[in-house]
C-alpha cells in the first residue's frame, strides 16, 4: 500500500484539487485508461424504499459532475443518520451491554486508497470518520477509543447513539436471554419473543462519468455482539473492495463468513477474470456454502450473507445464501432501478 510521505502528499493534493476542479469541469478525466464516456451510477445494497431515500442525495452530486467519493458518503450518511435504520449508525442495535459500536470502511478507486473505523462509539457517521482516516492519516484502520479520539479531534460531535427503540429491543433480548439470571421480561402475552440477532449493513458503491469508482460499507454490526467484536464491514477486502479498472463489491450479513473468504475481494477478482457481477456474487456465496460443509449445513446454520457488485461497464449483480430474493437499487442517467438477484439455497 502507499504510505510514503511523498505519495501521501500527492494523494491529498489530488483529493483537495479534485473537489474544486470537478465542480467546474463535470467530466474532467482524472485517470488514464478509464472514461470519459462512462455512465455514472450509484448503487446501494437495498431495495426500493431505502434506495429511494438514500441514493438521490448522492446522485445529485454525481449528476452535477461532483466527486464520486462525496456522492457515496452523502448517500451513506442518510442511512447512518436515520434512527429508523436499526443496523447502521445512529439508532443501530447495540452490543450485549447496550452500547452502540459502529464499523465502516471507504475505498477510492483512482488512488486505491482506503480507510476504516471499527468499534467506534458515540459518532453518528462512521463512514465520514473512515474517510478522514483515509485522507488525513498515514494509517488505514482505527478502532475503539483511538477512533473516537481521532473523530473528536476532527470536530465530530459526541452523541448518544442508542435510541429508545433500540434500547427497548436490546432490553427484550437481554431479558429473554436466559432463565438463569435476574433479568425478567415484562409479562405481556402479546410481546413477541425477541431472540433474533440481526446483521444489517449498507453498501453504497458509485462510479462517475470518468469511470472513477468509490465505495462505502457501514454497519452497527451483529446485534447484541460481544463488546469489541468487529465484523467484515470495516475490513478492506471483506465487507468492501473495489478496483478502478474492474468494479466494486460489498457484503452484508454474517461478517465472520465474509472475512474468512475475503468475500468482496473475491467478487472483484472474479469480475477481473471476466465473470459478470451476478455470477461473481453467486460464486462468492458458493464459497461460503462450501467452507461450511455444503447446503445442508448452511440451512442449519442459517448464514444470511449477501453480495452486491457492479463492473466498469455498469452491469450489476447480487446474490445471497438464504431467505428472500436479494435486491439492490441503483440510479444512473436512465433513472432509478431495482434489481433482483439470486438466492442460492431454498
Ligand atoms: N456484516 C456486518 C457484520 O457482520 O458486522
Amino acid at each position: 500500500m502507499m504510505k510514503s510521505k511523498e505519495t501521501r502528499r500527492s494523494f491529498l493534493w489530488k483529493i483537495a484539487g479534485m473537489s474544486s476542479a470537478v465542480a467546474f469541469t463535470p467530466f474532467l478525466k482524472l485517470k488514464a485508461g478509464v472514461g470519459p464516456g462512462k455512465s455514472p451510477m450509484i448503487l446501494c445494497s437495498r431495495g426500493r424504499d431505502w434506495g429511494e431515500k438514500v441514493l438521490y442525495p448522492g446522485w445529485d452530486i454525481l449528476d452535477k459532475g461532483g466527486n464520486v467519493l462525496d456522492a457515496v458518503e452523502k448517500s451513506t450518511n442518510v442511512a447512518e443518520l436515520d434512527p429508523e435504520d436499526l443496523s447502521v449508525g445512529y439508532g443501530g442495535l447495540p452490543n450485549e451491554q447496550g452500547v452502540v459500536e459502529l464499523d465502516a470502511s471507504v475505498m477510492y478507486g483512482p488512488t486505491h486508497q482506503c480507510g476504516s473505523v471499527a468499534s467506534l462509539r458515540h459518532i453518528k457517521t462512521p463512514s465520514s470518520v473512515a474517510r478522514k482516516v483515509m485522507e488525513r492519516t498515514d494509517h488505514i484502520m482505527l478502532v475503539g477509543k483511538g477512533a473516537l479520539n481521532f473523530a473528536l479531534a476532527h470536530g465530530y460531535e459526541k452523541a448518544n447513539l442508542l435510541t429508545d427503540r433500540s434500547r427497548e429491543l436490546w432490553l427484550k433480548w437481554r431479558e429473554r436471554l436466559s432463565d438463569k439470571d435476574d433479568w425478567l421480561p415484562a409479562t405481556d402475552p402479546d410481546d413477541a419473543v425477541e431472540k433474533k440477532r440481526s446483521t444489517g449493513t449498507i453498501n453504497v458503491l458509485g462510479m462517475d462519468a470518468n469511470g472513477d469508482i468509490a465505495g462505502i460499507t457501514s454497519t452497527s454490526g451483529l446485534a447484541y455482539k460481544i463488546p469489541g467484536r468487529i465484523g467484515d464491514s470495516p475490513i478492506i477486502g471483506a465487507g468492501l473492495y473495489l478496483d478502478n479498472s474492474v468494479g466494486a463489491a460489498g457484503a452484508t450479513g454474517r461478517g465472520e463468513e465474509v472475512i474468512r473468504t475475503c468475500g468482496s475481494f473475491l467478487v472483484v477478482e472474479l469480475m477481473r477474470q471476466g465473470y459478470s457481477p451476478q455470477r461473481a456474487c453467486e460464486m462468492a456465496c458458493e464459497r461460503i456454502i462450501k467452507i461450511n460443509g455444503g447446503v445442508e449445513n448452511i440451512k442449519r446454520l442459517r448464514y444470511n450473507d449477501k453480495y452486491v457488485a457492479f463492473n466498469v461497464d455498469g452491469d450489476v449483480g447480487c446474490a445471497s445464501i438464504l431467505g428472500s430474493t436479494p435486491k439492490l437499487s441503483y440510479l444512473n442517467p436512465e433513472g432509478f432501478h431495482v434489481y433482483e438477484g439470486k438466492v442460492l439455497v431454498d
